[in-house]
């Protein structure tokens, strides 16, 4: 399969390269000479390629160093997905995308995206996720989140007893997305029976993979999989938004008991309240950002404690000393999570080296200047994190594994940016941090742990994960 999808992709381009190759020359020759340093690549698939097989080789930041040594560390040219890009660097290209949303740039998705979420009142995904980030704080804000730890702590005891305790060797990966996804059903939707939860499971797989695929729809393909999963996938929330409503009406549900009811009970400016499949649309788009990202982390909180016992010890003694002063059956709280420090420290390094997201694309609105070169309205921009992360001026040993860089008032602005930055950094970023300590603290009370694939390949795409999902062997404690 992947065989002939790498087939029609090469006819594509060369029948690409060939048709437009007059074009291409003639655009060439006028674009001004105050464009960012750089190069295009081929016509129409541009330099599409090397930017996704440096990821599925496990080194996305190659394709951004190569270019900055090559180019400008500030600033350089490229085409991807089909649009004249240009990806800023740096603390200072971070700084300047997060900080001037709305004012230069915008948020960019590619096109295929509304064709997985087609909105159901015909606006864009723009659109869409402008409404979703007003609606989130309220589902987010902190006393909300303090109520989220006690029922994360609850599912995370259901999910180490289920399928971790009483085996010996299990692989990571999927378990970590077990426990993300099983936790935003109960979160956001409140489906908790694990039957349920697994009915979702799959098409939402499907979903993510098409996501990033070549955007062929043609009957097969990753892509037309990921809009025929994401339509049975709103026919179930559907089904669930309908039964909440009664619930509610009956007064059988709470109006605070998740983000459904939030959605189903909030109006807009206008007195207006959402329709059943937009808040389908919400939630869904939720669903697929909230639990991918999180799992990542965790598979990387995994992968590095199995490499630094010391740096496990730490974590151990930490979690430990939180449990004891429990009482039996007293589930985790704020205070709890307060003190979860050096773990957090440990998390944040993990997601400097292995960043669940690689960066994210804005659109220049209007024509500008950056760094003395011209960006011209409607181009595609990227900030990359991996262009501060790595890069020995803000990380100095950048490859070492060091969680004391956290320590204190923590690395320098816009150059640790694993949630982004500015009007549109990750609204999960509070729920990301409680979901991931909770699982790290029920993760080190029971086991340590070796990996059972010594050097396993890491494959980012587009989230880094090892190649065979992170088999490891458990060791479970025995006081
Ligand atoms: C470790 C976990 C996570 C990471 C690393 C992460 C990272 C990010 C990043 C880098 C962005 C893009 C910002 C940009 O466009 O510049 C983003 C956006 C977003 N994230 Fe997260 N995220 C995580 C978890 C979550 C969770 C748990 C939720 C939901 C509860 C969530 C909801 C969203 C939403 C709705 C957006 C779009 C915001 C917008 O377009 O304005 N994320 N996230």
């Amino acid at each position: 399969m992947e065989f002939f999808y790498m087939s029609l992709l090469g006819l594509f381009v060369s029948s690409v390269f060939f048709s437009l190759n007059f074009i291409f020359y003639k655009n060439k020759s006028s674009s001004s000479g105050t464009l960012p340093p750089g190069k295009t690549g081929w016509p129409v698939v541009g330099e599409t390629l090397e930017f996704l097989t440096t990821g599925w080789k496990g080194y996305p930041e190659k394709f951004i160093y190569d270019r900055m040594a090559k180019y400008s560390s500030k600033v350089f040219r490229t085409h991807l997905l089909g649009e004249k890009a240009a990806v800023f660097c740096g603390a200072a290209g971070n700084k300047f995308l997060f900080s001037n949303e709305n004012k230069l740039v915008q948020a960019w998705w590619p096109a295929s995206f509304d064709k997985v979420f087609p909105s159901s009142n015909q606006t864009s995904s723009k659109e869409e996720a402008i409404k979703m980030r007003k609606m989130l704080p309220n589902f987010l804000k902190p006393e909300a989140l303090q109520r989220y730890i006690g029922i994360m702590d609850h599912i995370a005891q259901r999910h180490f007893a289920d399928d971790w305790e009483n085996k010996n060797e299990i692989v990571v990966f999927p378990l970590a997305k077990k426990f993300t996804f099983w936790l935003a059903c109960r979160l956001f939707v409140s489906v908790e029976d694990p039957n349920h939860v697994a009915k979702f499971a799959d098409p939402f797989d499907l979903l993510a993979s098409g996501l990033i695929s070549l955007p062929i729809d043609l009957p097969g393909t990753p892509f037309n999989r990921a809009i025929k999963a994401s339509n049975f996938i709103r026919k179930e929330l559907v089904a669930i938004i309908k039964q909440r409503k009664l619930d509610l009406a009956e007064g059988k549900a709470s109006p605070t008991q998740d983000i459904l009811s939030h959605m189903l009970l909030t109006s807009d400016e206008n007195g207006k309240f959402m329709h059943e499949l937009d808040i389908a649309d919400k939630i869904l788009g939720l669903l697929i950002g909230g639990h991918d990202t999180a799992s990542s982390a965790c598979t990387f909180v995994i992968k590095f404690l199995a490499e630094l016992p010391e740096v496990y010890e730490g974590v151990y003694k930490e979690q430990i000393e939180i449990a004891k002063a429990k009482s039996p059956g007293e589930l985790l709280n704020w205070e709890d999570i307060k003190k979860m420090k050096y773990s957090w420290n440990v998390a944040c390094e993990v997601m400097r080296l292995a960043p669940p997201l690689q960066g994210a694309f804005r659109e220049a609105i209007t024509d500008f200047i950056y760094n003395g070169f011209e960006i011209p309205k409607g181009w595609k921009l990227y900030w990359s994190a991996n262009s501060t992360h790595r890069n020995p001026e803000f990380f100095p040993e950048p490859l070492k594994f060091d969680p004391s860089r956290f320590d204190g008032s923590g690395p320098a602005p816009y150059t640790f940016v694993p949630f982004g930055g500015g009007p549109r950094m990750c609204p999960g970023k509070e729920y990301a941090r409680l979901e991931i300590l909770v699982f790290m603290h029920h993760l080190v009370r029971r086991f340590k742990w070796e990996k059972i694939i010594p050097d396993e390949k890491i494959v980012v795409n587009p989230m880094p994960i090892p190649a065979k999902g992170l088999p490891v062997r458990l060791y479970p404690h025995t006081a």
